[in-house]
């Protein structure tokens, strides 16, 4: 998800794919082991979500098709492997963007609350109830998971503008 902090970190690991990688269309698949290698995916994917700036990073933008994610809403980084949504509650509106469709934001609705378990970097459940901003980043980045983007939850004329212009932006002339 896109974000508002500003940053010191000029180079980012990752390049961040775009609208129109298959790769942001394609569901992600579990992680098997918490290593060394996903740890320094991990540092990557941070540094990169850092450099844009974002608040929160899916694997898959970065070309890893992973059920991992990373984030900052303003305490600092983290990292959540295997998340699953376990309820939802609530309804809020709130302006959206992503790193992978640059430069566009739109209003979208979703649940306000969710209850999101996962594993940690140590391995260890994590179990977060989550409300407004922390709850919106984790329902943006578990689309990325599932191959989701933000505009496939607009409706009628209003997702076909934002895909129309989303195409040209990204896919150029058709
Ligand atoms: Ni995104």
């Amino acid at each position: 998800m896109r974000g508002r902090f500003t940053t010191t970190e000029d180079d980012a690991p990752f390049d961040i794919r775009k609208f129109g990688d298959p790769v942001l269309r394609t569901k992600a698949a579990e992680v098997d082991n918490i290593d060394g290698t996903l740890i320094s995916v991990v540092e990557d994917m941070l540094d990169t979500m850092y450099a844009e700036p974002g608040i929160g990073l899916a694997a898959p933008q970065v070309g890893i098709s992973k059920r991992l994610f990373v984030y900052d809403i303003g305490d600092g980084p983290h990292a959540i492997v295997n998340p699953v949504v376990e309820e939802s509650d609530g309804e809020w509106v709130f302006e959206e963007g992503c790193l992978s469709v640059p430069g566009l934001s739109w209003d979208i609705v979703r649940p306000k609350e969710i209850h999101l378990t996962g594993y940690d970097l140590d391995g260890n459940e994590i179990s977060i109830e989550a409300d407004e901003l922390l709850s919106r980043c984790f329902q943006h980045e578990m689309d990325h998971l599932e191959g989701r983007l933000l505009i496939d939850h607009l409706e009628g004329d209003t997702r076909k503008a934002a895909m129309r212009t989303v195409r040209e932006m990204f896919l150029g002339p058709q």
